[in-house]
């Protein structure tokens, strides 16, 4: 009898299964990527009058800052970018032609912080009415990822040479599954130009990333400006391969007004040789020049000097203070360290929780609140100031420990989402889930999301967008989609990539194709949507 009933459950399941993958498989041809909270749409179609308009009658937000303008220029840039729109309007029926986009922002704040509300609700009317497309979010961030599904709804409609919205009437309501998505990129291994790092943020967008972790300064060189000690950029590869300041404030802004948030990181105390060509007395010793000398305390004023420097441009809620792969020997091996160890009864372990946690509190008392390479979490967790928020890295299974221990995690598991990793193929970059067991709810809350991190030693202006691009886009779904919609087996996302991919393309960004690990060459001559 059991046995029966459990022979009717498996059909049963496998028959709900079948029905969800033929879902998996109309809901693949949206063709929407991330794929959003929810969609409805119908069979008609539209078509984008030739002065398609942003209406923003009865919205409190008053644009000031012209967030919502230049998007919306953007939006139409988007659209435009692949063919010349040269049809012939008046062959069009008016009823067919959608006048613009009535854009109604509920708040009229725009400052861009953690954990503001991303939500939008986009319906686009059936034809026959004619009218305005509606958009609605609490923030004018949500209405740029309004802006962002509204371009994947378009397509260039070759009969009538002009933009088409099909399959209207559409309904999409729409908010992030994680409220932190976000992108590493590295300026220390290889310098990146301005334009570099801006294409990189534009690309962000149109996945609906939304924090650009910028890992500046490491052991190879120290780019980047600091006034309060000025040769800090002494540390450069060479005299232009350096950012000012105003470089890295326009940065965070062209950024923010894209909805991205900036993460700035100094990584100490390892990863800081390059601080030491300007001032040398950071280094435990010539010889011996890293992590930065624990006994001077120099070093803290550095710290200080900095993240106040940091503090008036990096207006994000977190700091990166690093604190990863700290080898220790240098203390030890340098006598006036040494004696300065013994003298304050700490060995090295103890000399390197003292130094993370003084650094927490520099940052602390500049306002930020803190995120650390797991590391730190492995050491001395119940040490870490409560506002610590713990990067992982080195594997799966420690977001677990983390919010078990009531702290905050991102995950960035090298092994599933480093994108230097170029064997890490998009369907692994798919598949890694940040929530892997945890059930409880109050501990998956403490997840606050994730990173991709594209690691500079091999990468520079001329490869880092087809490294990042595609594998960047899976991890963004797993990011934002709700979980439930959230494809099972990557296979049933592979043709929505890869039109997300060839849309990449379209708009300029050199995302690589699908097939194989990161970063391939088209195999042979083919369609984009099936490399
Ligand atoms: C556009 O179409 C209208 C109506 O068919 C026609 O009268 C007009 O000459 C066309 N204009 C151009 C520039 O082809
Ligand atoms: C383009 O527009 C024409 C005229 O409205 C329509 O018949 C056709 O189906 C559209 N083409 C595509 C590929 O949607
Ligand atoms: C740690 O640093 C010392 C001194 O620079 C070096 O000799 C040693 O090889 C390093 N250890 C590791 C594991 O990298
Ligand atoms: C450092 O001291 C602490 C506290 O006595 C001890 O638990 C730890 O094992 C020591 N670490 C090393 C590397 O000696």
């Amino acid at each position: 009898m059991m046995g029966k009933i459990v022979w009717v459950l498996l059909v049963v399941l496998l028959f709900v299964q079948a029905v969800l993958a033929i879902d998996g498989v109309s809901v693949d041809r949206l063709n929407i990527w991330p794929m959003p909270h929810s969609v409805s749409h119908g069979r008609e179609s539209l078509f984008l009058s030739k002065d398609f308009e942003l209406n923003t009658e009865g919205t409190k937000y008053n644009d000031g800052s012209g967030i919502l303008k230049d998007g919306f220029s953007r939006l139409l840039e988007m659209l435009r970018v692949a063919h010349v729109a040269d049809g012939n309007f008046s062959k069009i029926d008016t009823s067919l032609l959608l006048q613009g986009l009535h854009v109604v922002v509920l708040s009229a704040d725009d400052q861009l912080q953690y954990g503001i509300d991303e939500s939008y609700k986009l319906s686009v009317p059936a034809s026959g009415k004619p009218g305005y497309a509606y958009l609605e979010a609490h923030t004018v961030y949500g209405a740029l990822h309004g802006f962002q599904t509204f371009s994947q709804l378009c397509l260039f409609n070759f009969t009538t040479r002009v933009i088409e919205v099909p399959m209207v009437p559409w309904t999409v309501i729409d908010q992030p599954r994680f409220s932190f998505r976000g992108l590493l990129i590295d300026t220390s291994r290889h310098y990146l130009p301005l334009p570099v790092i801006k294409n990189v943020i534009d690309s962000m967008a149109y996945a609906k990333l939304n924090v650009l972790h910028w890992h500046i300064v490491d052991t190879q060189s120290f780019p980047l400006e600091i006034p309060s000690y000025p040769k800090l950029w002494d540390g450069a590869y060479s005299v232009s391969e350096r950012y000012t300041f105003a470089d890295a404030a326009e940065i965070v802004s062209y950024a923010q007004r894209r909805g991205i948030n900036v993460l700035g990181e100094i990584d100490v105390p390892g990863h800081a040789r390059s601080w030491g060509i300007g001032y040398p007395s950071l280094w435990p010793s010539k010889d011996c020049p890293e992590p930065l000398d624990v006994s001077n305390e120099f070093t803290f004023k550095v710290i200080d000097g900095i993240l106040s420097d940091f503090s008036k441009i990096f207006k994000f809620k977190f700091v990166h203070l690093g604190g990863d792969e700290v080898n220790t020997s240098c203390w030890t091996l340098t006598p006036h360290v040494k004696k300065w160890l013994t003298k304050h009864h700490m060995n090295e372990s103890q000399a390197y929780q003292y130094f993370v946690l003084r650094a927490q509190n520099i940052a602390l008392s500049h306002g930020y609140e803190i995120v650390n390479w797991e590391e730190t979490f492995n050491n001395f967790g119940n040490k870490l100031s409560r506002k610590t928020v713990v990067h992982n890295w080195l594997g799966g299974g420690v977001a677990e420990k983390v919010v078990a221990a009531g702290l905050r995690c991102i995950v960035s598991n090298q092994d599933k989402w480093y994108l230097d990793h170029l064997d890490t193929t998009w369907q692994q970059f798919y598949m890694n889930e940040p929530l892997t067991d945890i059930t409880n709810p109050n501990q998956q809350k403490l997840v606050l999301g994730g990173e991709v991190c594209m690691w500079g030693e091999h990468i520079d202006g001329s490869d880092i967008e087809q490294t990042i691009w595609p594998r960047a886009a899976a991890a963004a779904e797993r990011l934002w989609t709700p979980y439930d919609n959230l494809a099972k087996d990557p296979r049933q996302v592979t043709g929505r990539l890869a039109h997300f991919r060839c849309l990449l393309n379209q708009r300029g960004v050199a995302a690589a194709p699908l097939g194989g690990p990161g970063r391939v060459a088209p195999e042979e001559p083919g369609s984009c949507y099936t490399q």
